[in-house]
């Protein structure tokens, strides 16, 4: 058989038959149904909400401008992936048959996310012209996917594994990322548009932390360790590997073609930011993760970056 055959016949959750009923949709937790209607109240449009003719690319150089235009795609790129990723989160929720509650967030999670990524590829097109892949391609490596999208069809990985490592991992770094890009931006459209997304990405982030405080008094050691893992991998695999922020990822001419970019979209305030400043953030982060899973009995170990030392 081949190694495409074999893939294809690995059974997922698709296989498993479908079994709808009884329907409960009672609100069985409460905090995570009013974060749905808190989204359902708090909508915008990347088209009429963000005031585009503030925008005036002749305040910037040429270099700026293409910089800025790779950082903002690169952006896109990356909130295109998480419009995947949210359904078939959905999918999950729905074949393990559980709370109403998380399907009705993931549904207005994923129109979110298709905000996200018209807004950043409004700003690439207002900067001169969305980038419609890296420019060198090896980058693709760092940022096309978390593999998130795979696990959650995998009845291998828990729920709880998934929401652990994608929403209190992955999405509360990038949210620390945008906390800090509040303070070094300075083109008011490019504010605009990242406080737009953090609108909703707080919605998203507190979402995994409510899950996470709901689910862990009922979970078993070996169901911890499961989650334990998914985080640190997340961390030491995805997040420090680039996938948010391109100093981190291996030096490579990819890469290296990525952090110029970021360093010129920085010093214009279009919106990145650069690795002496990002550093302390990112550990920042970490060290809050470990401090606040510490009590679910997750441990994470000290982690090793060759830009960072040991933290
Ligand atoms: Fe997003
Ligand atoms: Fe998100």
């Amino acid at each position: 058989m081949s190694v495409q055959a074999a893939v294809l016949c690995e059974p997922t959750v698709l296989d498993r038959p479908e079994q709808r009923f009884p329907l409960h949709l009672d609100v069985r937790m409460p905090r995570i149904r009013n974060l749905f209607h808190s989204a359902t109240r708090r909508q915008w449009d990347p088209k009429t909400d963000i005031e585009w003719d503030r925008l005036d690319p002749s305040r910037y150089t040429e270099e700026q401008l293409i910089a800025a235009r790779e950082y903002w795609s690169r952006r896109a790129w990356s909130e295109y992936g998480a419009i995947s990723e949210s359904p078939a989160i959905l999918i999950r929720f729905y074949q393990d048959g559980l709370a109403p509650d998380l399907a009705y967030f993931f549904t207005i999670r994923s129109q979110e996310e298709a905000r996200h990524a018209e807004v950043c590829y409004l700003m690439a097109e207002r900067l001169g012209g969305y980038i419609e892949q890296p420019i060198v391609v090896d980058y693709q490596k760092s940022v096309s996917t978390h593999g998130i999208r795979k696990m959650a069809l995998d009845p291998g990985f828990s729920v709880d594994a998934i929401v652990a490592a994608l929403v209190c991992g992955a999405e509360e770094v990038a949210f620390d990322v945008f906390k800090h890009l509040l303070t070094v931006t300075t083109d008011p459209t490019a504010l605009q548009v990242i406080k737009a997304i953090m609108r909703d990405e707080v919605r998203h982030c507190a979402f995994g932390w409510f899950y996470m405080e709901h689910r862990i008094p009922q979970m078993s050691a070996s169901e911890i360790r499961v989650v334990e893992e998914a985080v640190i991998t997340m961390l030491e695999k995805v997040e420090m590997n680039g996938y948010h922020s391109s100093w981190l990822a291996p030096d490579n001419p990819a890469s290296l073609a990525e952090v110029r970019a970021d360093r010129l979209t920085w010093e214009a305030g279009l919106g990145a930011t650069v690795e002496e400043l990002e550093k302390s953030v990112f550990v920042g982060t970490v060290q809050r993760l470990r401090r606040r899973m510490k009590p679910w009995g997750v441990n994470l170990p000290i982690f090793h970056h060759r830009k960072i030392g040991e933290f």
